[in-house]
């Protein structure tokens, strides 16, 4: 498959014959059937607004009703059900308390082996307790709070207890770098900081609180409260007139906490992803839409019964642990796993045993840890007992038909449905993905919209592209709650990246995709300057910066390379100031780099490669051809011109 933005229509090479129907036994006692489906895309396609109404008033607990579903005066700002009143935190918890206040609400294990049971009145309690804690330190509607901790049911209260009085979160992945965590805090104007001593990943402690403080260090003034979880026990600086041990503060607290009733377009929370600009941009989500959203699609696509045990291995600092750990099974009162540490820690069988000990029935991970996880064999999944699944999804990346087939066999034992999932940080929720017990999957396709979802193809011109195998750009033709509503502090941002292409005529998602005879969508990649490397987003511009920051880098250019386990791999070439490295030089100079970018961003963005040369092609308008250089670093024959280059000896260069 080759896709470039100029050349948007073209044949998928990869032809799936194979489809796999849902067994008699699980269509016929699937949430969503048939005669179901078919009911909802009817209601969806005759009136989209009076289908998401109705499902809102269904769904939700609302203190005061909407009147109006969808405000579009400022469009593309839309605005749902605008005039009503929630709180998504009740929405979580206290709906559950009078039935199902016993049942268990998370099931955590901690990477040493350590375990945790929290019911749903238990959760409750810590929420208010530690919303409470936040309400004493002055912080309330509004306020931004970042949390930066690992996998741990105190980052899930944390999430929750923010919602509950109103104040507006932002997630962090643990696994950025001290750099990354201050440029989100002050981009947001965070007033409040929650991290802890550390976390447990791959056998090793990150020290989350050594981190923060150096983000702290110089810059992010709005900080005025730090909370810290006790997790690992490592000795830790504690900043008396600003840090707080998270014992400490909820220590006296009543386990009671009444919500804060909100707008429904009061934000729930910001998440900073990658764009093809250098500064990552804060996605704005909205409480009523977004949690209709998660709500709907965890008991549509994850069929989600009451005694299910769910288990979503997406860190909270993504959206899917934000959609489908810390918000929406919640919502629909699911029994869900928090696992702490590495898939591959103490060995490979992690996952499998957590499956088989939790008795986890539906399965939710990313084509990078399943590829991972293939390549270890089939006798560790073979030693588990996982005959208590019966659904599997896959979300993040495209899944290549080979690992969806190993899933199928190996894990599902050819039982289980696999759902795979397409969305994205700015959809909120779900938008195209099987409906479990009614469509018939094809190994590497996402399927069909969900309803009332109205995603297209469309070519250069905007128009539907209806031949089939034909690719191009993926949209949303229409509003849908759970949609961002902005980037935090930049709309003409928002306005630019979402949709300018299209005159502002439909959402624009960044990815292009084909369809095939039956209508199944395809996804083939970002078609931006965006890379997936192992399900996680990254922008080459801000490898780029990161690169170009360290002195003896004057030039730097980032593309992304095909790769077996990550989906795709940085590749990085960059012209050094003075003379181009070679020989030991080179190699100590990448050991550098590496570490270098690590400490910039995180080490998801740790370049692969790096290929030194003295300069980057170039076309006459001074733009670097990364058409060029993507196919150099995958090793495939130069089809462009390239007689304009100044200097056609760094072909070789690049060629390393
Ligand atoms: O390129 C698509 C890919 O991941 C991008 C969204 O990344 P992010 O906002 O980090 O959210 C990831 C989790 C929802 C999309 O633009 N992507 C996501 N799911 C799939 C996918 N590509 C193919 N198939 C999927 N199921």
């Amino acid at each position: 498959m080759i896709f470039t933005m100029n050349t948007p229509v073209v044949e998928s090479v990869l032809d799936e014959q194979r489809r796999f129907a849902p067994s008699a036994e699980f269509a016929a006692a699937a949430r969503v059937r048939a005669a179901d489906l078919e009911a909802l895309r009817t209601q969806a396609a005759a009136d989209p607004e009076a289908f998401w109404a109705g499902l809102a008033r269904a769904e939700l607990g609302w203190r005061k009703l909407f009147t109006r579903t969808l405000d579009a005066t400022e469009a593309p700002n839309f605005r749902w059900f605008v005039d009503g009143e929630l709180n998504v935190s009740w929405n979580c918890l206290d709906v559950h308390l009078a039935e199902r206040g016993h049942k268990t609400a998370i099931l955590f294990e901690g990477e040493p082996g350590d375990r945790r049971c929290l019911t749903y009145r238990e959760l409750h309690g810590e929420v208010c307790r530690f919303a409470n804690a936040m309400k004493a330190r002055g912080i309330g509607r509004g306020d931004r709070v970042v949390i930066y901790m690992p996998m741990v049911p105190e980052a899930v209260v944390a999430m929750q207890a923010c919602a509950r009085i109103g104040a507006i979160h932002s997630v962090v992945f643990g696994g950025f770098s001290a750099i990354s965590l201050k440029e989100r805090i002050e981009d947001a104007g965070a007033r409040c900081l929650i991290t802890a001593d550390g976390g447990h990943r791959g056998g090793n402690v990150v020290e989350l609180k050594a981190a923060a403080d150096k983000a702290l260090a110089d810059g992010c003034d709005t900080i005025d409260t730090v909370f810290v979880l006790r997790r690992t026990g490592a000795p830790i600086q504690m900043r008396v007139d600003r840090d707080v041990w998270w014992h400490d503060a909820i220590a006296l607290q009543a386990d009671d906490c009444a919500p804060d009733w909100v707008d429904a377009e009061h934000p729930l929370f910001l998440l900073y992803t990658s764009g093809s600009t250098g500064r990552p941009k804060g996605i704005q989500h909205a409480s009523a839409g977004y949690l209709l959203g998660a709500k709907l699609t965890s008991r549509w696509v994850f069929d989600l019964r009451d005694d299910d045990v769910f288990w979503c291995t997406a860190d909270v600092g993504w959206v899917t642990g934000h959609s489908y750990v810390a918000y929406g099974p919640l919502a629909a009162g699911a029994t869900i796993v928090m696992y702490e540490g590495a898939p591959t820690f103490p060995d490979g069988g992690r996952f499998w045993s957590i499956c088989e000990r939790l008795g986890v029935t539906i399965f939710y991970t990313a084509p990078t840890a399943i590829r991972a996880l293939m390549k270890l064999g089939d006798d560790l999944p073979a030693q588990y007992d996982l005959s208590k699944l019966r659904l599997l999804g896959s979300v993040g990346e495209p899944i290549n038909p080979e690992a969806w087939m190993w899933y199928h066999r190996v894990i599902g034992r050819e039982r289980c449905p696999i759902v795979d999932t397409w969305w994205q940080t700015e959809t909120g929720a779900i938008m195209i993905a099987p409906l479990p017990g009614v469509t018939s999957t094809k190994p590497g396709s996402c399927t069909q919209p969900l309803p009332g979802v109205f995603a297209d193809i469309v070519d250069e011109d905007g128009h539907s592209v209806t031949t089939p195998e034909a690719g191009g750009y993926l949209v949303i033709r229409k509003p849908w709650p759970s949609m961002l509503r902005t980037i935090w502090g930049d709309n003409a941002r928002y306005l630019a990246t979402y949709w300018e292409k299209f005159q502002q005529r439909f959402y624009v998602a960044g990815d292009s995709a084909h369809r095939d005879r039956d209508g199944f969508f395809w996804i083939m990649g970002r078609i931006d300057d965006v890379l997936n490397v192992a399900g996680h987003r990254l922008g080459t511009m801000e490898i780029e910066s990161a690169l170009v920051a360290h002195p003896r880098i004057a030039e730097a250019a980032v593309v992304g390379r095909p790769h077996e386990i990550k989906g795709e791999s940085v590749f990085a070439y960059v012209v050094c100031r003075g003379a181009r490295p070679v020989g030991d030089e080179a190699a100590s100079l990448t050991r550098e780099l590496r570490a270098w970018v690590t400490e910039q961003l995180g080490a998801i963005a740790k370049p692969d490669d790096i290929r030194y040369t003295d300069n980057l092609p170039k076309t006459r308008s001074g733009k670097i051809m990364r058409r060029l250089l993507r196919a150099v670093a995958r090793g495939e024959a130069i089809t462009q011109d390239i007689s304009t280059l100044e200097n056609p000896a760094i072909i070789d260069q690049l060629r390393g």
